[in-house]
């Protein structure tokens, strides 16, 4: 006979308790405390939590460890199988978040569509399958092996996988599926962290990669609670400007390799394209000089992009002066002005600075503190930066030119792109090889020589 149990969870962090709470000890939430009642029944899914599922475990020593090369599938797309470290390692359990809209779904199906040779289930639970099918039409007209199936229950996937046999499966999303154990609602802690480590037991048993797609709630976290981020093998977030094509797969935890990696995609009427070469992103404006813009060498995870910053500055019309800043750290953009006023001497306090990254993107490197500067400089001035040069250097309180890191890959990309000169730290220049470029490499040290050298 089952036997019914009552937990509550914090539905902020996932804490357990056996009594109701008014304030989480883990998390410190207020009133995020829930009922949810955890059933053992006699089902027959043999991933649920059951002693037969455990093995007996002995100690070894860990040089007597028998271990193989983790074994890859690659996914034939270039963009996500770099994020992954070279393709789905077997047994693998991914959580890929995002937000909603964002292209998760277009994402994984158009990677079920196109891998080749290998047999997928696409399980899920918030499209019909005539919906997943009129989106697979704008994807791919070549035919393909991947099965589509719309069920919310782990039971039935857990028995159309045992008859399909699939060797990746894909389930979209973690908060729509529930499973007999639990008897809340889908989408509540329990029943999410239940299915997810369903999921992993199978992965685990059988050695075939499940991915599997979650919300992300509004601060952020993925499939609502935390929770999920210890028991699954690699996070990766999906992520981007809805107004804008470009989408960035970042790894946030990645077991089988580095999180430094990140794919970029374009958005299409066809489905999502790689980008190869992100650098594409600022490219199409490059004929034209205008005041305000400046392009930056920076770097994204592991990879070098030139990306353009647009500032306009302009008088005051209200008292305030307003200061806006999209895709840049406002905070950041405050202190650059507060530099340049004490530095360069320029009266910004009366204007109102307006900053924009171009693509849609954002991006954290501090290598981009000089383009900044430069692009809020030449907008002030009138005078615009000749569309050959590019800057990447970090700006320290007091003016001075700092040096950032992986700077030869940077000047390495300029150069590919045709730029004929980089503005860098002269800290950074003195271990430089200036001979293995053809860009010329322009040494500088406090920001007043910016200044000086490009709008004397
Ligand atoms: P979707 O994958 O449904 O997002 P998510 O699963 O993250 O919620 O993608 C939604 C958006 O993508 C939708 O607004 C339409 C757009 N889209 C395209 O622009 N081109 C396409 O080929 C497809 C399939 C979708
Ligand atoms: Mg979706």
């Amino acid at each position: 006979m089952a036997k019914n149990k009552v937990f509550y969870y914090c539905q902020n962090c996932g804490a357990q308790s056996s009594s109701w709470l008014g304030k989480c000890p883990h998390c410190g939430s207020w009133n995020s405390f829930v009922e949810e009642v955890v059933k053992r029944d006699d089902s027959n899914n043999k991933w649920e939590k059951t002693a037969a599922n455990t093995t007996a475990s002995t100690p070894k020593l860990i040089h007597e460890v028998t271990y193989s090369e983790e074994e890859r599938l690659s996914t034939m797309n270039h963009e996500f199988d770099r994020v992954l470290g070279g393709g789905l390692v077997k047994g693998s359990l991914l959580l890929i978040g995002g937000e909603p809209g964002i292209g998760k779904s277009t994402l994984l199906l158009q990677i079920a569509l196109t891998m080749p040779g290998k047999k997928i289930l696409y399980v899920s639970g918030e499209e019909s399958e005539q919906q997943i099918r009129m989106r697979a039409e704008r994807i791919t007209a070549k035919p393909s092996n991947c099965y589509v199936v719309t069920e919310t229950s782990t039971q039935q996937i857990f028995s159309h996988i045992e008859s399909l046999q699939p060797d990746v499966v894909v389930v979209d999303s973690i908060q729509t599926l529930t499973t007999s154990v639990i008897e809340s609602s889908a989408g509540s802690v329990s029943q999410i962290k239940e299915c997810t480590a369903e999921f992993q037991r199978f992965a685990k048993a059988t050695g075939t990669p499940v991915i599997l797609i979650g919300h992300i709630t509004k601060d952020g976290a993925i499939a609502g609670p935390k929770i999920l981020e210890h028991i699954v093998d690699c996070v990766l977030q999906f992520e981007g400007d809805r107004n804008y094509g470009y989408r960035i797969l970042r790894s946030i935890k990645n077991r089988f390799g580095s999180t430094a990696e990140l794919g970029i995609f374009e958005m299409q009427s066809s489905g999502l394209r790689e980008v190869a070469n992100p650098s594409e992103i600022l490219l199409s404006h490059r004929d034209e000089s205008l005041s305000g813009t400046a392009i930056s060498a920076t770097l994204e995870g592991m990879r070098p992009m030139l990306i353009e910053i647009q500032a306009l500055v302009s008088s005051a019309v209200y008292g305030t002066p307003q200061r806006s800043a999209t895709g840049f750290d406002l905070r950041r953009m405050s202190m650059l002005l507060a530099v340049l006023e004490k530095r360069c001497g320029f009266k910004l306090g009366a204007k109102d600075v307006f900053l924009n990254i171009a693509g849609g993107i954002r991006v954290d490197d501090p290598a981009l503190d000089l383009a900044v500067v430069v692009a809020i400089l030449s907008s002030n001035v009138d005078i615009p930066i000749n569309s050959n040069d590019c800057f990447a250097a970090e700006i320290g309180l007091s003016g001075e030119i700092r040096p950032i890191n992986r700077v030869e890959q940077r000047i390495a990309e300029a150069d590919k792109l045709g730029f004929e000169r980089i503005f860098v730290s002269k800290y950074n220049a003195k271990a430089l090889d200036k001979t293995k470029y053809n860009i010329e490499i322009v040494e500088l040290g406090i920001i007043e020589e910016a200044f000086r050298k490009l709008f004397a």
